[in-house]
């Protein structure tokens, strides 16, 4: 089957993806927190930015390669950190991993992903990150990432936007617990889905294998939208993240930045580069949209700027770029192509992605990414 002929767009993976995850899957993976006015402040502002498109340029290759971390990539997009992504697609971590891997491009595992940093070992390539979402007890913070490290993980990427849990009402109303536990309402919903059932039947219910090391005891005092990653986490503080620094070799990311005044401190510290994210409008639905908030932060400091929440194709890629990003990172797209195509699905997506960067930045004029015009603000 010609997938692109069948799969066009990332709207024809998602509808698939909808189709063919239970309804608890489907919410957990799509939702936001509270009225979801942050995740859709996330579309609204990317689709605000445009460019006038260039005539008369002639014929010309594009290339897309880009430089993070002193490194030549071919493409200048990765895999952002998804918990517990076993829920969306048995194996989906391994499936991500080793189509990243593929691709020459980076994917990043979560501390609250269903698979461990020792599970992904053999199929991770040379560019692997790890999320780390801080543990509180300074023995399992060395013990983690001693881990990362022998599992051949050479970016760490801090994640400083989840200081409480968030809401997440729609995911609540749906039936999910924490951790997922398979109740009559849940079952019928996955009667509706005999693709996923039968692919999960094997697997039975993912959970959060980089944990159960640390875990022992009782856990019921959780409050229900919880997870128990934060029986483990604690709200990270600024000696925290010199802590890391110190603690940690390689590159050094901080995800979920959205202030301006935070950027030279972090850059004072030593961090190698901040990763800008409202976490796809899933904390704090006060937030600014991520692409907001670029432009400020890019002016206050000469770090590299990882860019997420919100990217459905290439044109939002290269509207981050313009603004100032140096990287951007794909969640929920990479999940909805696995829901809808199983292991093919992200392979395909990569390619999508590349094929639509290459036709904006035909129409732009653009041979390479350094080479974007000004992006103009289409009126509200
Ligand atoms: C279902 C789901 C789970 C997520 N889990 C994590 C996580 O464990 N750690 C983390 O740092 N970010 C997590 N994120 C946020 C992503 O890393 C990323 O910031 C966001 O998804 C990017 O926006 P996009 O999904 O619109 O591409 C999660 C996002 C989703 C949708």
């Amino acid at each position: 089957m010609d997938l692109h002929q069948h799969y066009p767009g990332l709207q024809d993976l998602k509808q698939g993806a909808k189709r063919r995850l239970p309804k608890f899957v489907w919410e957990y993976l799509d939702s936001g927190t509270g009225a979801e006015a942050a995740k859709a402040r996330n579309r609204t502002a990317l689709d605000r930015i445009g460019f006038e498109p260039s005539i008369l340029h002639g014929p010309m290759e594009v290339d897309l390669s880009t430089r993070l971390f002193g490194q030549p990539r071919p493409l200048p997009f990765g895999i952002a950190p998804v918990g517990m992504s076993g829920l969306v697609w048995p194996d989906a971590e391994g499936h991500l991993a080793r189509s990243a891997a593929g691709a020459g491009i980076p994917f990043c595992l979560s501390t609250v992903a269903s698979q461990s940093p020792e599970d992904l070992a053999p199929h991770i390539g040379d560019d692997a990150w790890f999320q780390l979402y801080p543990p509180k007890d300074e023995s399992i913070r060395k013990d983690l990432l001693q881990r990362i490290r022998a599992a051949g993980f050479k970016t760490l990427v801090l994640t400083v936007d989840v200081p409480v849990a968030s809401r997440r009402e729609r995911q609540v109303r749906s039936g999910l617990t924490q951790p997922p536990k398979l109740t009559p309402r849940l079952l019928a919903q996955v009667a509706l889905r005999p693709a996923w059932a039968l692919a999960s039947a094997k697997r039975g219910m993912p959970h959060m294998r980089t944990l159960d090391k640390y875990i022992s005891g009782d856990q019921s005092g959780l409050p229900p939208h919880a997870h128990i990653g934060y029986l483990l986490r604690t709200s990270p503080s600024w000696d925290y993240v010199q802590w890391l620094r110190d603690n940690w070799e390689g590159p050094f990311v901080i995800k979920g930045v959205l202030r301006a005044e935070d950027a030279p401190k972090l850059e004072s510290i030593g961090v190698d580069a901040l990763w800008i994210s409202n976490h796809a409008g899933r904390q704090f639905d006060g937030a600014p949209a991520s692409i907001e908030a670029l432009p400020r932060i890019r002016a206050a400091t000469t770090l590299p700027l990882i860019f997420d929440s919100g990217i459905e194709g290439g044109l939002d890629i290269l509207r981050a770029f313009a603004l100032g990003a140096d990287f951007a990172m794909l969640g929920r797209a990479y999940h909805f192509a696995l829901a809808a195509l199983g292991p093919n699905g992200p392979d395909h997506l990569t390619d999508m992605i590349k094929r639509d960067l290459e036709a904006n930045m035909g129409q732009l004029g653009a041979a390479d990414l350094a080479a974007l015009p000004q992006p103009m603000m289409h009126p509200i």
